[in-house]
């Protein structure tokens, strides 16, 4: 199995000098519209000692998400300012006090955005190694990002075999793996949009959608309508805005609305929220249902149980855009919130 080539995204350089001490990313101030490299500082320390019950682990891949976006906001629960961000991560455990982290061990774990982390048993999970399945899969497809597009699709739109869908921000993590798992779960058409034409084609290409938009290209309803001339059944969205609009007026009877992201909005609250037909949603029976991944963790298992004999077998690709080398986290992060990213993006240590 090998990793779909995503097309590659130019990532600025912006980091700190690597050296031999431990490095953690900060946020220094609350952006106001999009985020900038001056709201983050990278902050060097001598590498922790893990205490007795905990052990020292060597971050190897980190994960980046919109949901970062929303916590550098002053909200409930939001970052602290000047203090390590939080994160997936995985690493390799390189010194230890507890029996149950043994060194060498491969570890999940949400203290990401740093190059050294101090865990206990009960803050990772460990990352079942299934043959022929790349470390970077368990921060994808088999992570947080598969997860959250197989409830989507099995719990949430309950979906049927020859549903019709329209996915938005259907090139990102969570867009290709929804794509991925509708076909295998037997969905019928499948119509994305997304920022470009190179993700564009790479949806038709590689995903295997039926037709894609790029949603610059004139108003949403228009686009969708020119694509989904039949309408669809399920509407996948990860953004909101316009094109929520326009799935709510191309939704058939009976028809499904997934709220997963609003990322139109992260970095331009004040626009205008989306206008539609209330009188939709009764005449047409829709239901519209959103949901947070972190309610589903117990589905964790049958993720892997659906989608690993997929991987293993070649019927699953990974869409994976990977920045190399801890010191461009802040740029891969900046990066995906202007929609450089195709597939999931992971920053991934120096080799
Ligand atoms: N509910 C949950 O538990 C849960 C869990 C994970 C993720 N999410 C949400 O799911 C969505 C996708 O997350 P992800 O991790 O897979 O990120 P992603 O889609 O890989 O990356 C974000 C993408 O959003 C697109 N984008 C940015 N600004 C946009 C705008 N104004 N309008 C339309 N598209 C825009 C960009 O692609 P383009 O080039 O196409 O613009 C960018 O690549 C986000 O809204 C995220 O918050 C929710």
């Amino acid at each position: 199995m090998s990793p779909t080539a995503c097309p590659r995204a130019p990532f600025p350089s912006y980091g700190p000098v690597m050296t031999e001490n431990a490095i953690t990313v900060q946020q220094t101030a609350r952006p106001h519209g999009f985020p900038t490299t001056k709201d983050f500082a990278f902050v060097e320390s001598a590498i922790p000692d893990p205490a007795v019950g905990s052990a020292l682990v060597e971050n190897l891949y980190w994960s980046v998400d919109p949901y970062h976006r929303e916590m550098m906001d002053d909200v409930p629960g939001g970052f602290a300012l000047h203090t390590p961000l939080e994160g997936r991560a995985l690493g390799r455990v390189v010194a230890s006090r507890t029996p149950e982290l043994p060194e060498g061990e491969i570890v999940f774990h949400r203290q990401g955005w740093r190059t050294h982390s101090v865990v206990r048993p009960d803050e990772i999970r460990k990352i079942p190694r299934f043959d022929g399945v790349p470390l970077t899969a368990y921060l994808s497809v088999l992570g947080g990002t598969g997860l959250t597009a197989y409830v989507g699709l099995t719990r949430i739109a309950r979906l049927r075999e020859g549903d019709d869908l329209f996915v938005s921000a259907a090139a990102g993590g969570v867009g290709t793996a929804t794509g991925r798992f509708a076909r295998l779960l037997g969905a019928g058409r499948l119509v994305g949009s997304a920022g470009s034409a190179a993700k564009v084609d790479h949806l038709t290409r590689e995903v295997g959608y039926d037709t894609a938009f790029d949603y610059h290209d004139g108003p949403a309803a228009e686009l969708l309508a020119k694509a989904a001339p039949d309408g669809i059944d399920v509407f996948v969205d990860n953004v909101g805005g316009e094109q929520l609009a326009a799935a709510v007026g191309a939704l058939r009877e009976f028809g499904r609305i997934v709220r997963i992201g609003t990322i139109s909005r992260y970095n331009t609250p004040d626009a205008p929220p989306p206008h539609f037909n209330y009188s939709d949603i009764v005449e047409k029976s829709l239901r519209m249902e959103g949901f947070l991944v972190s309610n589903y963790r117990d589905l964790q298992d049958e993720l892997y149980e659906f989608a690993v004999p997929h991987l293993q077998s070649g019927r699953l690709a990974l869409d994976q855009t990977v920045v190399d080398g801890f010191e461009h986290i802040v740029d891969a992060f900046l990066g995906m919130l202007h929609g450089k990213n195709t597939g999931k993006i992971i920053v991934r240590d120096h080799p």
